[in-house]
């Protein structure tokens, strides 16, 4: 089968098209022809091996999987013996070790079906970035009706996703991003937007919930906007150093949360299909909608990332093979 292939870390010259064997599915595995790959920041990280943390977990001297990509949706053309989840022929979206490809092989604990009203390429770029989001509003923030929740980061992959999910939640929603977005983050139900290019993020507002997605902005500045018995979740930020990233942030929040009033929290999002079957639900409802900018050919893998990797993508891209 043709797929991207990459042997060693580093930037998008690394990536080539070949041809691999096609996968053979495990007893809980389900094979699943792709009709569309979500490109999202996990895949860069992963492709460059930055910050180095990452490593430890993804293969410490070259990529654990030669085929790049994590999000997926497609037709299951073959399922592993104890799966009951799916069968051959539907229509399914999940994350898998290696999406860039024509077939790809996703966990049975990972997949859900795929939303009727979305197209293959929309419902490919809703699991990494959506579950974040579902996870950070839901779980980490436990956002309620009526509070004030702050998204740091609303017109990107994961904040596009928590502006509505927060929305959906009953929550007043803030979005922080640049002023050309402005409108944009409006029409995902944000009540207010703040540009963080020539608008300090204090202007006086506390809120019950900040989701911080971008900026890296120091944990005492967060602190401000929030009120005293506020929620921090720290989801991510690009920009930090070659080892750690910026995670320094995480691990001090966590440290300083048991000695102030606020709860400070960072989020590691779990690819679960339960969850994946629930913002398929909440699309099915018409409260959330991938944002889906624009699509690549399998062959512009490369383009792509760098695209995403700029930082200033409109929602999220995908790869049709
Ligand atoms: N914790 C987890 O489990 C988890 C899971 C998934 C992702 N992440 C991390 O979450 C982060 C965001 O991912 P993403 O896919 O949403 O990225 P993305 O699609 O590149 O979105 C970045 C967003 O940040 C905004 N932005 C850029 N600079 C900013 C600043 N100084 N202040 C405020 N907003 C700024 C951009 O706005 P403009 O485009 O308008 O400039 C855009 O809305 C990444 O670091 C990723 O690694 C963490």
């Amino acid at each position: 089968m043709r797929a991207v292939v990459q042997q060693q870390y580093g930037g998008s010259e690394q990536l080539s098209m070949g041809d691999t064997p096609e996968p053979v599915p495990g007893p809980r595995d389900v094979v699943v022809r792709v009709h569309a790959a979500g490109v999202d920041r996990g895949t860069w990280h992963l492709m460059t091996g930055r910050p180095y943390a990452v490593r430890l977990a993804f293969g410490l001297r070259r990529p654990k999987y030669s085929v790049p990509g994590r999000d997926v949706a497609g037709v299951v053309t073959q399922v592993g013996e104890q799966v009951t989840a799916v069968t051959v022929g539907e229509e399914v979206m999940g994350t898998a070790d290696g999406s860039f490809a024509d077939l790809a092989v996703v966990p049975e604990q990972r997949i859900a079906r795929k939303p009727e009203g979305l197209s293959f390429a929309e419902a490919a770029v809703l699991p990494v970035s959506g579950l974040t989001a579902l996870q950070a509003v839901r779980d980490a923030g436990r956002v309620r009706a009526g509070d004030e929740v702050l998204v740091i980061g609303a017109s990107g992959g994961v904040g596009s996703y928590a502006v509505q999910v927060a929305t959906a939640y009953g929550a007043r929603v803030t979005g922080v991003a640049s002023a050309a977005k402005a409108d944009l983050v409006r029409s995902l139900g944000a009540v207010r937007a703040i540009d963080y290019a020539t608008q300090d993020l204090d202007d006086g507002t506390r809120y019950d919930v900040v989701l911080d997605i971008a900026g890296l902005r120091p944990i005492r500045r967060l602190r401000r906007v929030l009120t005293d018995r506020g929620t921090l979740v720290i989801v991510g930020g690009e920009g930090g150093d070659r080892w750690l990233g910026g995670t320094q942030r995480q691990l001090a929040a966590l440290a300083m949360s048991p000695v102030v009033s606020q709860r400070l929290t960072a989020l590691m999002s779990k690819e679960s299909g339960a969850d994946l079957a629930e913002l398929g639900d909440l699309v099915d409802r018409g409260q959330i909608r991938p944002l889906l900018e624009r699509t690549f050919e399998l062959d512009e893998a490369a383009k792509a990332i760098d695209h995403v990797a700029s930082g200033h993508a409109r929602g999220k891209v995908a790869l049709t093979p």
